[in-house]
């Protein structure tokens, strides 16, 4: 399956796995680029540019195929200016495939990455910021629906408008994000325009996600209604599973809470434990609407070829599904 996006990072298959907090480590990230797709390392999940290093080092003795990073410029309470110029600087200097900004554009560090060789992409929600970014010299966009994991943008667009709004307003190549699970999503994506798709949730729903298997198997069963977006008040929205912590959020939000208590109720090291010991109430659990298609879990391998083979046979057979 050759569009501009598998030709950009090298890779065989248009599947991308975009950041996840504490879950692209070096092993998924492997195992992703290992079965034909672009694997990722989350940058945030390290404290230093060094400790990123060492991270791509793991990644490239796991792998040698192509690899990105993501890097959120989303303001942290964790990392500061200095430690962003650090993962920049060390991406360029072990000249990664790919990064993958989120958040404010990367403007400050283009160059420095354009003259490494690194191919650059980054996660819009709107078509002002998709022609920003186009603007701005990266490679690639990355159109992010609505109903996605993680932080969606404010305009709250799902992504069947925004990926054909996008693909119409910009030359370089898009990528879709949010709702995409399996070769359905695969087929419909690149039949509104896209060369290629980014995919959060499912991953975690894979073998080689190191999440406690009580994380998959609430998965497999929650539907695709059971997301709450938190945090809309303070500006930052996040789509998390409904649990316990999601709807305790969402009614002091309600009535008006304090930024500080929000940030406590939001921590990563809360992610990071519930992620670990598979409790699935107390924490902030990101997945997006797509958790009502995950219906088992599998390894990277399989996802991807029943991906690419099932988007074949639907853009093959539905020509001959609709003649007379
Ligand atoms: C558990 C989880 C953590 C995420 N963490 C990040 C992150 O650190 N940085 C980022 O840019 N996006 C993050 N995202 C968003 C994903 O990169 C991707 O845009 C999104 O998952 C796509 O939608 P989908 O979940 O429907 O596949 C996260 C998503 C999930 C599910």
């Amino acid at each position: 399956m050759r569009t501009r996006i598998t030709e950009l990072f090298e890779i065989e298959y248009p599947v991308i796995c975009g950041g996840m907090l504490w879950l692209a480590t070096p092993e998924l990230c492997a195992a992703i680029s290992n079965a034909g797709g672009l694997g990722n390392i989350t940058a945030c999940n390290y404290n230093s540019g060094e400790e990123l290093r060492a991270a791509i080092q793991r990644a490239r003795q796991l792998t040698g195929k192509p690899f990105g990073v993501n890097i959120s410029l989303f303001p942290s309470m964790r990392l500061t200016e200095e430690v962003f110029d650090d993962f920049f600087r060390v991406c360029a200097e072990e000249r990664v495939k790919a990064i993958e900004v989120s958040g404010r554009p990367a403007v400050k560090y283009l160059q420095m990455c354009r003259q490494a060789g690194i191919k650059m992409m980054h996660k819009v929600g709107a078509v002002r910021h998709a022609l920003n970014i186009e603007r701005l010299g990266y490679d690639a966009v990355i159109s992010l629906g609505f109903e996605a994991g993680g932080h969606p943008l404010s305009d709250d667009v799902a992504a069947m408008v925004l990926l054909p709004r996008i693909v119409e307003s910009v030359k370089i190549p898009v990528i879709s994000a949010g709702g995409i699970v399996d070769g359905r999503g695969l087929a419909a994506a690149l039949t509104l325009g896209a060369e290629g798709v980014l995919m959060g949730t499912r991953f975690i729903a894979t073998r080689e996600c190191r999440v406690h298997s009580r994380i998959r198997e609430e998965l497999v069963k929650r539907e695709e209604h059971e997301t709450a977006l938190v945090c809309k008040s303070i500006n930052l929205q996040g789509r998390a599973l409904k649990n316990e912590l999601a709807l305790q959020i969402l009614e002091l939000e309600e009535k008006g809470i304090e930024l500080a208590d929000l940030v406590s109720l939001m921590s990563g090291q809360r992610s990071l434990k519930a992620w670990q010991t598979g409790d699935v109430e107390s924490a902030p659990l990101m997945v997006g609407q797509s958790v009502g298609l995950i219906k088992e879990t599998v390894t990277c391998r399989e996802l991807l070829q029943s991906m690419v083979k099932d988007a074949r046979e639907i853009l093959e057979k539905n020509l001959a599904r609709f003649e007379g």
